[in-house]
């Protein structure tokens, strides 16, 4: 358990330099357990989802050595087609051996995930979709048993909502199933993209990633390969609105401007200064934000994983903003802690009022998840006095280094770890 301990009132000023996306490398680690041999990642953050994921192949059989931002991961030939259910608990993004072990194996045990913070998340499209590609399944205590008897087969899959992880599920079945599959409605996020990329340099055969529309011919055997993850378009927009939250002046480097293309617009809306060039993005902040609505929804549209971030911003703004959840049904659960902090922030089902008030003042409040966790730290450097962040941890499940960095911007940040014993 850690505590981040954070005294408002400085505004943020200088550089920073993301690392590649937690949200591509985790589906890279899975892509990896599907060709035998020596894979590298580079532009790895050492971040705990990514270790988790190193855990999860681990136990199917995948040595990972980390070595700086690089990770090297030697596959076997025989692997243990399997992630119970500690693995999957710990991370959701777990599920994703299954279509992976189901193209390399024929079979997979992955443990069902349950419902988590964000509301009740099924896999029922992770689960058609494979269906469609000749898989079966069996619920055993809480376990799904897959099988695909005759092997994995081509075909045309429409999804319903497009999903990010049921898309790459389907990416990793249809590289090795026998014959075309085409997704339909398919998830369009630049992590998607850099996946195909990857897997492309394995030796697949995609087409349209990136579009609603992917064409994959099945090719018998991947070999390894080396790649370099896309860089995280989430932490490059934390650090953003912590500049333009503080009155501050901060510049994202090593991003893709191009990916954050929805949020930067809004952030110009509400007032700030925002300069971008081929791999940079500036963000200069107004001495007081105006109030913007925005939805969240599928790229290219609002992330919602940009959504407390955001609304931190907003709280302070002129005005009153109106931010509509599109991707889950209870992201909500920052909004009491924001409050505590004196924000104004009621609920109206899906949407969000956020009426700006002229300023915060710290308290204790609690990081219920990565993103709120980020959002509450956003809060904590306008709050008068001293903010506490209880379970800091979850931050660090996306964030290498976010308090050390926040430093260098000239936050007053300080991480402590409570004395045993203490509750
Ligand atoms: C990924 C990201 C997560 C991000 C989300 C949306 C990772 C590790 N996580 O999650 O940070 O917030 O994309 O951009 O990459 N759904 C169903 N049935 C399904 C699949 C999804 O109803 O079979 C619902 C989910 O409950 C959720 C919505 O669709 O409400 C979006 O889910 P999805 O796009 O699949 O997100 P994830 O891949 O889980």
């Amino acid at each position: 358990m850690h505590e981040l301990v954070i005294t408002g009132g400085r505004p943020l000023r200088g550089e920073v330099a993301v690392l590649g996306a937690k949200n591509a490398i985790l589906k890279h680690f899975v892509a990896a357990l599907m060709a035998p041999g020596r894979h590298r990642l580079d532009n790895v953050p050492d971040i705990v989802d990514v270790r988790l994921m190193g855990e999860v192949i681990a136990h199917i059989g995948a040595k990972c050595r980390f070595v700086g931002s690089t990770v090297e991961i030697d596959v076997p030939e025989d692997l243990l087609p399997e992630a119970p259910i500690d693995l999957v608990r710990r991370m959701r993004a777990s599920i994703l051996v299954l279509g992976a072990l189901l193209a390399r194996c024929g079979e997979a045990r992955v443990a069902l995930p349950g419902g988590d913070d964000f509301g009740s998340r099924p896999i029922d499209m992770h689960l058609d979709g494979l269906q469609a590609l000749g898989a079966e399944f069996d619920l055993v205590h809480g376990e799904l048993i897959a099988r695909a008897p005759g092997g994995l087969r081509g075909a045309e899959v429409p999804l319903d909502f497009p999903s990010v992880g049921a898309t790459e599920n389907l990416l990793f079945a249809g590289v090795m199933a026998a014959g075309t599959t085409v997704i339909s409605n398919a998830a369009r996020e630049p992590e998607i993209q850099d996946l195909a990329e990857f897997l492309g340099k394995m030796g697949a055969v995609i087409r349209g990633a990136g579009t609603s529309t992917i064409e994959i011919e099945g090719v018998g055997r991947l070999s390894p390969a080396s790649h370099r993850a896309v860089p995280d378009r989430l932490e490059a927009g934390t650090y953003l609105v912590a500049g333009a939250i503080t009155g501050g002046d901060v510049t994202v480097r090593d991003c893709v401007p191009e990916h954050l293309r929805m949020e930067l617009r809004k952030l110009g809306e509400t007032g700030c200064e925002v300069t971008v060039g081929k791999d940079w993005i500036r963000v200069q902040g107004p001495p007081r934000p105006r109030a913007v609505d925005f939805a969240t929804l599928p790229y290219p549209g609002f992330h919602t994983d940009m959504h407390p971030q955001m609304v931190a911003l907003l709280a302070v703004a002129s005005g009153t903003s109106v931010i509509t959840e599109n991707i889950y049904a209870a992201r909500f659960r920052y909004v009491g802690e924001l409050n505590r902090l004196g924000a104004d922030v009621s609920l109206e089902g899906q949407h969000v009022i956020v009426r700006g008030v002229d300023g915060l003042s710290g308290c204790p409040v609690d990081a219920c998840d990565i993103r709120a966790g980020a959002a509450l730290v956003l809060a904590g450097l306008i709050a008068e006095g001293a903010t506490t962040i209880t379970a800091a941890q979850h931050i660090d499940r996306g964030y290498s280094g976010f308090d050390q960095r926040l430093r260098d911007l000239g936050a007053d940040v300080v991480r402590r770890s409570p004395a045993p014993g203490s509750t």
